[in-house]
């Protein structure tokens, strides 16, 4: 059976896989190009869409793709750096400036055309540009535009088209949930303008999965590491449907950073899911934590985390005789992205099923990962197919390096001069009577499809709606900050000194306390399901020269961790959960997370 197919040029942009995805959901079949593909890869598409990019059109990066596709009877769509390429390539131009970011407001001026049907004349969308289309050529028009709110600013060509030529561009990103109805304009141009067939299902690329991980193994056998998440265990059933209980071989690390009790529970549930015979444990929880000493900035834990890991997984394989077997990985897409696997994507952070030996041995052909081109509520999904049990598929998302990036290190330095920064935000919140607090450390953001490893700044004001309106305004407004965190402990906080602290056992038992206080109380007020993640955090801060540790809650909305909305918790429920924090004498203070993705990413490094 032939499918028709959609090809979306991947350009690097941080959100370029979600495009092919969404396609897919419509069930057309979608894949990725690179943007100096020959020709010849182009001609079966039905369409062409090209992604964002965090190159800037305005200076002629990424410039040399092959402009050829423009020479096919073919539609094209751009978005945000796509949309700006087919502006210049038709005569129009662009500018560096214009820059809008986050949840913005599209008026459609064209509200008849066919790539708008079904929406209504104001759309919300999702932008996160430097440049703008200023100009369009000959032949196109000008199909919407953008602004903050009504009455504020218009910022022209938001979508431009032209009917003649098939190809149409939007500056915002339709691919990204936050631009509410995104799918439906993907929707409009897929099957209105390109004339798809919706024929292409979720069962068909299991199957062809299935048939790729069958040919890459042949007839060899699987040694897989397991956490306990829903990726690996969801990879554990994948791989024993197809191979058999007795060609798997599974092994769970205790590497010193998982939760509370973690790994005996981890150990039974497999052992309960039919894996007895195929199931190793080591506690290699010392060697790990020795490795982590007087360690302290975020890339290098997860380096030496990484390495650490592929050590003594190597090393058990010698052990266990089964070092010719093929290394299964519960890799999901975002964990690619991030870290630049897609060829021009930005690092953001390296993802530890990334690390250059992992790398080595991808190109050598002996890495089998079934999830590596789903998002999470794929891989849940699917593991609901397979029948794995709802508790077990809607457990949190936890990273690869466990605690080990929500126990933040500092070598005690104030860092460098921010008096400038400092009275910019003092000034800003005065306006609203709130006080702030830029801390002495840095955490990590994602900001234009580039990382940013900027200040965070503490709010000292009442937890409300109306308190993430003014951050998000803030952190928009504010350059050199990328997080804003509100104060719940009963007391101002002040002052804030940093003190010099790197991974420990001591520091990581009280995070596991903490996180098993908080995760429980999410539970029992029922808001565990509601949310996507709630990572909790210690930073070596002492507070109105006190305690030593500040703790950061860190709730999140979430469809696929791309992006993230900070979720509103109720204060009662924060109230008691600030009070069994507090209780700890190293507890410097209790503060939540009031971030969105982007700017800030949803862990802290
Ligand atoms: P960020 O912090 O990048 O997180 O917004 C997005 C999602 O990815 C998880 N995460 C990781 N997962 N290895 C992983 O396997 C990592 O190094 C890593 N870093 C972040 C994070 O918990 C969230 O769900």
């Amino acid at each position: 059976m032939s499918f028709d197919k959609i090809g979306v040029i991947d350009f690097g942009g941080q959100y370029a896989h979600l495009i092919a995805t969404k396609v897919r959901r419509l069930n057309v079949y979608s894949e990725i190009r690179q943007p100096d593909d020959p020709i010849e890869k182009f001609r079966d598409y039905k369409g062409i869409i090209i992604s964002g990019s965090p190159a800037l059109s305005s200076f002629g990066e990424e410039s040399d793709y092959n402009k050829d596709i423009y020479r096919l009877d073919i539609p094209i769509l751009g978005f945000c750096f796509g949309h700006q390429e087919i502006a210049k390539y038709y005569g129009g131009k662009v500018i560096n400036g214009g820059r809008e970011w986050g949840e913005t407001k599209f008026r459609i001026l064209k509200r008849d055309h066919p790539l708008f049907e079904g929406l209504s004349e104001v759309e919300s969308v999702f932008m996160s540009h430097n440049d703008s289309v200023v100009e369009i050529g000959e032949g196109f028009e000008e199909l919407g535009v953008s602004f903050l709110s009504e009455g504020s600013e218009i910022h022209r060509y938001a979508a431009i088209g032209s009917d003649k030529y098939k190809r149409y561009g939007f500056q915002f990103h339709p691919e990204v949930d936050d631009t509410v109805n995104g799918e439906r304009m993907i929707a409009n141009f897929v099957f209105n303008i390109c004339g798809c067939r919706p024929s292409w299902t979720m069962d068909e690329y299991i199957r062809l999965q299935f048939e790729k991980i069958r040919t890459t193994v042949k007839d060899g056998s699987v040694f897989l590491l397991v956490s306990g998440g829903v990726d690996s265990t969801v990879t554990a059933v994948i791989l024993k449907n197809i191979l058999g209980a007795g060609r798997l071989r599974l092994l769970h690390i205790d590497n010193g950073l998982m939760r509370k009790n973690e790994s005996i529970k981890v150990v039974e549930m497999f052992k309960n899911m039919g894996f007895a015979e195929s199931l190793h444990f080591v506690d290699a929880s010392e060697e790990f934590l020795s490795r982590l000493k007087e360690v302290y900035d975020p890339e290098e834990k997860r380096r030496i985390i990484g390495d650490t890991f592929v050590e003594v997984f190597t090393r058990e394989a010698k052990r266990l005789n089964i070092e010719d077997y093929l290394l299964g990985q519960g890799t999901i897409y975002p964990d690619t992205i991030e870290t630049g696997g897609t060829r021009r994507a930005d690092t953001i952070k390296t993802h530890h099923n990334r690390v250059p030996i992992i790398q080595k041995m991808i190109e050598e052909k002996r890495v089998v990962e079934p999830l590596a081109e789903l998002y999470k509520a794929e891989v849940r999904e699917l593991g609901k197919k397979l029948g794995i049990s709802d508790e077990l598929i809607y457990r949190h998302p936890f990273p690869g390096p466990g605690l080990g990036v929500r126990v933040l290190c500092s070598k005690g330095e104030i860092g460098e001069d921010i008096r400038e920064l400092k009275s910019g935000v003092e000034e800003f919140l005065a306006r609203y009577n709130l006080h702030g607090l830029i801390l002495p450390i840095k955490s990590v953001g994602v900001k234009a499809d580039l990382r940013s490893y900027e200040r965070p700044v503490l709010i000292n004001g009442e937890y409300n709606e109306k308190i993430f309106e003014i951050a998000s305004d803030m952190l928009a407004r504010i350059k050199g900050i990328n997080r804003c965190i509100v104060n719940l402990s009963p007391y101002k906080i002040s002052s804030a000194r940093p003190r010099r602290a790197y991974i420990t056992r001591e520091r990581l038992d009280l995070l596991r306390e903490i996180d098993e206080i908080v995760n429980n109380e999410l539970k029992i007020e029922g808001f565990y399901e509601r949310i996507w993640q709630c990572p909790v955090v210690i930073i070596p801060l002492t507070l109105n020269d006190r305690g030593e540790e500040m703790v950061v809650i860190r709730p999140v909305l979430s469809e696929r961790g791309m992006t993230a909305k900070a979720a509103f918790l109720p204060t009662k429920l924060l109230k008691r959960i600030t009070e069994k924090i507090q209780r700890f004498d190293r507890v410097s203070g209790v503060t939540i997370d009031i971030t969105s993705k982007p700017p800030a990413t949803i862990e802290w490094e």
